[in-house]
């Protein structure tokens, strides 16, 4: 079905429980008009608001968005300053209405590699926002999929090691659980804008069986009839994890 021939409006049918975007396009959007690569991550705050709402609205219990890598702290300093300083804005300007909204806010990721200041910024809005109850949102910072299996890994070890667990205990469930996302279902649907058809290490445990929406809109573009658009194409999959089709 062509894009425009879906409704732009919340669809009518199962909604999944937990979203999870890759936030991708930023510099792509900047470098079209011009612009240092920094004004494309400014313009994708208005997408991350659009994303949230839409999600309030369409009754997504998580939505987990990809905000920074392991791997893109290996970009140049000054566009890390820039994201950094974003994330403090950000969260000055945002976190009361977040709180207002019933968002529930969580940072995951390697946090310790942040400057003090953006980690004060963290616990504000996870305190602030703390409590929520119509969206768990989770920012992904400083994160990629093969550090979390990693820590996961460790913490479990660190359980045989002490004698509170055997190795024959270390199952699917207590490795999920150890994770960054411990406790949280896996997400059922996937979104990347800006067209890149990969995973860029994110969430690789917890993707196992996702579906994925893959767009060519940048980024900053997103809208929340993007995200309906995309919730519309995941009501027209069939999940079968493994099975033999239903029908
Ligand atoms: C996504 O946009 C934001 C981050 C990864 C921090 P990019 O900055 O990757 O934008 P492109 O992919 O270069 O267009
Ligand atoms: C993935 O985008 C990371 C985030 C969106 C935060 P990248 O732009 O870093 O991924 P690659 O380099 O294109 O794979
Ligand atoms: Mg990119």
């Amino acid at each position: 079905m062509s894009r425009d021939a879906v409704p732009h409006y919340l669809p009518d049918g199962p909604i999944p429980r937990h979203v999870a975007v890759i936030m991708d396009g930023n510099g792509r959007w900047a470098a079209g008009r011009s612009l240092p690569r920094h004004e494309g991550h400014w313009e994708g705050m208005k997408a991350v608001r659009e994303v949230i709402e839409g999600s309030v609205e369409a009754g997504i219990e998580i939505l987990t968005l990809f905000a920074f890598s392991t791997e893109n702290w290996q970009r140049p300093e000054e566009e890390i300053r820039a994201l950094m300083t974003l994330l403090k804005i950000y969260v000055e300007k945002e976190q009361d209405e977040l709180h207002e909204k019933g968002v529930e806010v969580r940072v995951l990721g390697d946090l310790d590699r942040m400057d003090p200041e953006a980690r004060d910024a963290v616990e504000c809005i996870q305190r602030v926002t703390s409590g929520g109850d119509q969206l768990r949102l989770n920012l992904m910072i400083s994160y990629s999929g093969r550090a979390d299996i990693l820590r996961a890994t460790r913490i479990l070890a660190r359980k045989v090691a002490a004698g509170e667990i055997a190795p024959e205990e270390i199952d699917s469930k207590a490795l999920s659980g150890a994770l960054h996302t411990g406790g949280l279902p896996d997400p059922d649907l996937l979104i990347r804008t800006s067209a890149e058809f990969r995973i860029s290490n994110f969430m690789l445990w917890q993707l196992a069986y996702t579906e994925f929406h893959i767009t060519p809109c940048l980024w900053p573009d997103f809208t929340r009839e993007d995200l309906f658009h995309a919730l519309a194409e995941y009501q027209r999959r069939e999940r079968r994890f493994g099975r033999v089709s239903a029908g």
